[in-house]
């Protein structure tokens, strides 16, 4: 049989990665499909540019539009990014009667429930493991090897980029930009870096998550973002004198009242396997009624753990190629026509448990006075440490946890504590996950 024609969009990282992983691995790879798979035109900006991949034999254009309009092509593999030109492309491409592979977790999360719509009605697959998570087949594993559960949370550590910085930050004493620097040169950035790190592509992954996981339409503006920018060297030492360590988390829990989404800097306890993935490392943990909890891990990003995830995608769309269909497994994981209607949870609905960091007069009294305005919310206090003052001048710091309560009756506290004349300044909050089996 011939091989399948493909048509790359984008031959950056992941698309000069996905060159790379094709060609080496072309005999194992036509092994499992069944057919050889080939790319045969690719597309990419400035054509003069030195490549990480072998371009001969490839037709090159800077038009990705010939590329998605030629007959001969198949499959559109697009790894440009963003949710402009890709978003056209990859419309016209499904239009066209062609399927989708892509890397794209902005274009899914904003554009996944129309995208899909429209792949449904022309008989076409738009695949995206390598959208969520780098190399790791977390779509896979929870679309069809979770099949028989009903996932009641997932919790990962989603951006490659964050990860890498916070670990650099913590270990090794590194300046924040520097370190952000290195992780665009290693090619784990998007475009706009501060989607890395004001937690929107972290956002965006969870969204793709919580829709295969709880069976819910693509919902990426009701998710909560923050990002890793205020977390100070203070809080990390503080948090790890506490046993604990802080990641920043995409979390998604199914409640009675609606679906928690939401990206934060979180501390979760020391001893938990996900608090010690580092580096570009991602994880991802879930929790199904059946299966317990079940952890995957693996590379976030960088091109080749990237290609490994759409030469996957490719692999099942030539497997998938003629069958019914009707009968191959749904975009979302729940037949389209399933779909629920549960909400997604406002933040000052969700509950979970707190640090609280603040500078407080060295005076009597004071904490008095802070824990019962705690008390006041409901809030009871799990540990506390209180960091005496350098010199008499300087005020003390003092370090809570608290237990679980609902997120609006801490903003309530806090804004309470922030208003006595004897607390400086701001107080920290980092929400605390204890990631166990309930
Ligand atoms: P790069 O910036 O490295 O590559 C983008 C490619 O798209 C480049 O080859 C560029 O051409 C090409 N391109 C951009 N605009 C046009 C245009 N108008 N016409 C033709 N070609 C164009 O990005 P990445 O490979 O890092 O990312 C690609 C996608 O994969 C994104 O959606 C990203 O979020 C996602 N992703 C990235 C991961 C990573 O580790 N980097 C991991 C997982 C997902 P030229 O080279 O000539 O400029
Ligand atoms: N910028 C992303 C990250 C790429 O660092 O995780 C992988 O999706």
């Amino acid at each position: 049989m011939k091989p399948v024609k493909v048509g790359l969009l984008g031959l950056g990282t992941v698309g000069g990665g996905t060159v790379n992983v094709l060609k080496r691995n072309a005999e194992e790879i036509s092994r499992r499909a069944g057919r050889g798979i080939e790319i045969t035109h690719a597309a990419a900006r400035d054509l003069s540019r030195p490549r990480i991949c072998d371009t001969a034999g490839i037709k090159l254009t800077t038009h990705p539009m010939d590329v998605v309009n030629d007959p001969e092509v198949e499959i559109i593999v697009e790894l440009i990014g963003g949710d402009g030109l890709a978003k056209e492309l990859v419309e016209k491409a499904i239009a066209n009667g062609k399927h989708v592979v892509t890397a794209n977790k902005a274009l899914i999360a904003k554009h996944g429930n129309e995208i899909f719509q429209a792949a449904q009605a022309k008989g076409v697959m738009v695949a995206f493991e390598a959208a969520v998570a780098g190399g790791i087949p977390i779509i896979k594993a929870i679309r069809e090897g979770l099949a028989g559960n009903e996932i009641q949370w997932l919790a990962g550590i989603i951006n490659g980029t964050g990860n890498f910085i916070l670990t650099e930050m913590k270990d090794k004493g590194r300046d924040f930009v520097d370190v952000l620097k290195e992780a665009q040169a290693l090619g784990y950035a998007e475009a706009d870096p501060t989607f890395d790190v004001e937690g929107i592509d972290a956002a965006h992954k969870l969204t793709i998550l919580a829709s295969i996981a709880f069976g819910i339409p693509l919902q990426f503006d009701a998710a909560y973002t923050e990002g890793i920018t205020k977390i100070t060297r203070d809080d990390v030492n503080y948090a790890e004198a506490l046993g604990y360590r802080i990641k920043h988390l995409g979390i998604s829990r199914r409640t009675d009242k609606g679906i928690e989404l939401r990206v934060h800097p979180t501390l979760i306890p020391e001893r938990r396997l996900i608090a010690n993935v580092d580096g570009v490392m991602n994880a991802v943990l879930v929790m199904g009624d059946a299966v317990g909890p079940t952890l995957y891990y693996g590379a976030g990003a960088g091109a080749e753990p990237t290609a490994s995830a759409v030469v996957a995608d490719l692999v099942d769309v030539v497997r998938a190629l003629t069958s019914d269909p009707e009968n191959r497994v749904p975009h979302l994981a729940f037949q389209a026509d399933a779909l629920s209607d549960l909400p997604i949870l406002k933040m000052d609905d969700i509950e979970t448990a707190y640090y609280l960091r603040m500078q407080a007069a060295d005076e009597p009294g004071v904490m008095a006075k802070v824990t019962t305005i705690l008390g006041g919310q409901g809030i009871s206090i799990e540990a506390l440490i209180q960091k005496e003052p350098v010199d008499k001048s300087t005020d003390v710091s003092v370090i809570m946890l608290t237990h679980r309560v609902q997120e609006a009756r801490m903003n309530q506290a806090i804004a309470s504590i922030e208003a006595l004349p004897s607390i400086h300044g701001a107080v920290t909050r980092i929400r605390m996950e204890a990631l166990d089996a309930n």
